[in-house]
């Protein structure tokens, strides 16, 4: 009698755990399939990048081109807002509008995850070292014209704040200078607190400071 039930039990027991590895073998089986996309994303994100946007920006994000941003280290938030607005046309850049076309949403959560990821190559000031005017307007603002510091919202190192204020520590100044002058003629027009700060700059102000954001670190 009670080997009998012993065997009952471990019949149910059996049962379950048949049932129990069946669900696994499903698990496994969702897992597997899960496993086999992924990659696709992956290689399409990887096939976009290298083939596409390295020409212009670099493999790992860091453009040789002074003209043409670096990516790399960049906030992937920002990245997706900026190719959305070249999408819709709200920035206005005839070759990023060409580029960010071709981009699915997904697409541009993929890039700018992976040029998120990479590390920046950082570089040097020209002139706009320590004491500089440069430096001046990156921590100070220029108060006679009420330009506030730049490091307020950019950070102290322009690390920026994810999500909310762009990466500038190490950026091409000629790429920030352009920036800086589109900003004040509107042609970059998807960024009203940097329009209204740049209309009160100066030529060679934006250029100091775009110098010293060269070499920030
Ligand atoms: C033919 C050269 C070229 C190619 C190819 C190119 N870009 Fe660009 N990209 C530029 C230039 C030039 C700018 C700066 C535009 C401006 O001055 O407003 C830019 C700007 C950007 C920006 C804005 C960065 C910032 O800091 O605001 C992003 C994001 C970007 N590109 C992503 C991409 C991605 C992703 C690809 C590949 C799908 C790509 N680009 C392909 C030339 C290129
Ligand atoms: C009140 C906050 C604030 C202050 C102060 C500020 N910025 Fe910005 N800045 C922003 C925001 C927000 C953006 C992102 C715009 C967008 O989403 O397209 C930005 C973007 C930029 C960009 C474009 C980055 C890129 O990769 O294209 C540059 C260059 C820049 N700021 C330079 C400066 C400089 C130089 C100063 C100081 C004179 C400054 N900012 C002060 C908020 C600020």
């Amino acid at each position: 009698m009670q080997f009998c039930r012993a065997m009952k039990l471990s019949a149910v027991t059996m049962t379950a755990l048949v049932t129990m590895l069946g669900l696994v073998n499903g698990a496994v089986a969702a897992e597997k399939a899960v496993a086999a996309s992924a990659p696709v994303g992956k290689n399409a994100v990887a096939q976009i990048t290298s083939t596409v946007c390295a020409a212009c920006h670099g493999a790992d994000g860091n453009s040789v081109i002074t003209l043409n941003p670096k990516l790399a280290g960049q906030h992937p938030e920002y990245l997706v807002k900026q190719l959305t607005e070249f999408k819709s046309g709200k920035r206005a850049n005839a070759v990023m509008s060409g580029m960010a076309a071709m981009l699915s949403d997904e697409d541009m959560k993929g890039v700018a995850n992976y040029f998120a990821s990479q590390n920046i190559v950082l570089g040097k000031a020209q002139s706009n070292g320590v004491g500089s005017l440069g430096e001046k307007i990156y921590r100070g603002g220029i108060a006679a014209n009420h330009v506030p510091a730049c490091a307020g919202c950019h950070g102290a190192n322009g690390a920026g704040l994810p999500k909310q204020f762009p990466r500038l520590s190490g950026q091409h100044a000629d790429y920030t200078l352009t920036q800086l002058r589109t900003f004040r003629t509107g042609e970059r027009a998807n960024a009203p607190m940097m329009m209204a700060i740049s209309s009160k700059m100066s030529d060679s102000e934006m250029a100091a400071v775009a110098d010293y954001i060269q070499g920030l670190r």
